[in-house]
């Protein structure tokens, strides 16, 4: 039976009932509405409105409640009731009678779904931010296994300048801690308790809500009740955060699949992670990869679509506001399957060393080091850059690299030119001479590497 049959005479349309309820998804905060509950019959008590004994029943009734649903043991498929809450009450009422009638005495469905959704973001939060943690930790290692790697480091999908492997890791490293911080600073901002606000004005029964607040887990309660049962910030920042974090996993993935592309050879994809083709034998596709990239569309979707829901709704709560469970609780597992998949392509891929090496050399990587190398024989750097050029040009005329021309045609062009130029042509040079704080030298990214994995070990 619903809630609110009182007023009503006529029966509920099927097709609104199912549009209506939200029992089907909202069942994944059984858990959060039972607590909810439990500190909700707590504060009754102490405000007098339910006696001990009363209290103790709820109390009893609602914690065996909870370890069901913490089973998974409750049965939501046999239940005809419209949503979370009033599936918890029901049973309640179902079992206890008119205790159970008590239970909702100056709560409103809408400070309770507001509070039961912040512990259920705030639950997925914590386990969000240890997936990353991981992915971090797998790339540290991909970053360790491959200590000496160089890769041609691209602009425009032009090769520009010669990095190291562990370089490449350590710029994911960083996006994967802004996310972490990210979900640490929304935590910080959601963690104040609506419970006790009621529909929208406040309760009228004397609860301690800083009680309510810190027994629920949270900082503090929130202070303005019609702002705390109108609020899906909270949402907004998780799906914010959530979608920035998968165009860091997608960019990843684009960068993967491109490295494991038959044309750049220079990783190879596990078995564990790939998949073949039904018709042409020869292939293993990265479809791990290509997901990582593709599941943003549905992400990027549940952001805008709440922000759409959100925006025209005057306060307080309006049903609209229902539609911020589906997106969410679907981002939250998205969100959570690439970041363990991520783990699991790093942890498989191999490195072909010397074809990245090789293809580092390529595509006239070391231009600018023969530039920087004019300005170290007093040579303006703007004029350094166009003889560079043109001896690029020249190299080019005759489809060979730059150190593979003789001294006498660099010479040609600029007669500052000596035979030390080949040193600094050589791949490492360039390399280890980008020494500075956040350069790509050997030893640069070799402290960068110790550095995070200290890090790690204080997290
Ligand atoms: N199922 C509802 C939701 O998810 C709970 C709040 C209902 N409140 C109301 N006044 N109808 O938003």
């Amino acid at each position: 039976m619903a809630l609110w049959g009182g007023r009503f005479t006529a029966d509920t349309s099927s097709m609104f009932k199912q549009v209506n309820d939200s029992l089907p998804f909202d069942q994944a905060m059984a858990a959060q509405d039972i607590q909810g509950s439990i500190a909700w019959a707590g504060a009754l008590h102490q405000a007098g409105v339910l006696t001990e004994q009363e209290h103790q029943q709820l109390h009893n009734a609602l914690n065996d409640m909870l370890s069901k649903a913490q089973a998974g043991e409750l049965n939501f498929a046999a239940s005809q009731e419209e949503d979370i809450h009033s599936f918890v009450e029901a049973t309640l009422i179902e079992q206890l009678g008119d205790v159970g009638r008590k239970l909702h005495t100056g709560r409103s469905r809408n400070d309770q779904v507001a509070t039961d959704f912040r512990l259920w973001v705030k639950t997925h939060v914590l386990s969000l931010q240890q997936d990353l943690i991981q992915l971090r930790r797998t790339l540290l290692s991909t970053a360790s296994r491959y200590q000496h790697a160089i890769l041609p480091g691209y602009t425009h999908l032009q090769r520009a300048q010669p990095i190291v492997f562990g370089h490449w890791c350590l710029a994911y490293v960083e996006m994967f801690k802004r996310d972490s911080s990210r979900l640490d600073d929304l935590l910080i901002r959601m963690d104040q308790c609506p419970l006790g606000c009621g529909a929208l004005a406040g309760t009228t029964y004397a609860v301690d809500r800083e009680k309510l607040a810190r027994e629920l887990g949270f900082a503090s309660p929130t202070l303005n009740s019609l702002d705390a049962v109108s609020d899906r910030d909270f949402v907004l920042e998780l799906l914010f955060t959530a979608s920035t974090s998968m165009m860091h996993l997608s960019r990843m993935a684009e960068d993967l699949i491109f490295y494991n592309s038959g044309e750049a050879g220079f990783i190879q994809l596990g078995d564990s992670v790939t998949s073949g083709s039904s018709l042409m034998p020869q292939k293993k596709n990265p479809d791990a990869l290509e997901l990582m990239r593709g599941k943003c569309g549905r992400v990027f979707g549940a952001l805008q679509a709440l922000l759409v829901t959100m925006k025209g709704l005057p306060l307080a709560y309006n049903k609209d506001m229902q539609e911020d469970k589906e997106g969410a609780i679907d981002t939250v597992n998205q969100w959570h399957s690439c970041l363990c998949i991520a783990s699991e392509v790093l942890q498989s891929i191999q490195l072909n060393e010397k074809r990245c090496r090789q293809a580092a050399m390529k595509g006239y990587a070391n231009a600018t080091e023969l530039a920087d190398y004019l300005v170290g024989k007093g040579i303006p750097f703007r004029t350094a850059h166009a003889i560079s050029g043109q001896i690029v040009m020249a190299a080019i005329a005759e489809d060979k690299p730059i150190e593979a021309l003789p001294l006498n045609t660099l010479k040609a062009i600029c007669a500052d030119i000596d035979e030390d130029v080949f040193t600094v042509l050589e791949v490492e040079y360039g390399i280890n001479k980008r020494n500075n704080l956040g350069g790509t030298a050997f030893t640069t990214v070799t402290e960068a590497l110790y550095r995070e994995m200290e890090r790690m070990d204080s997290e």
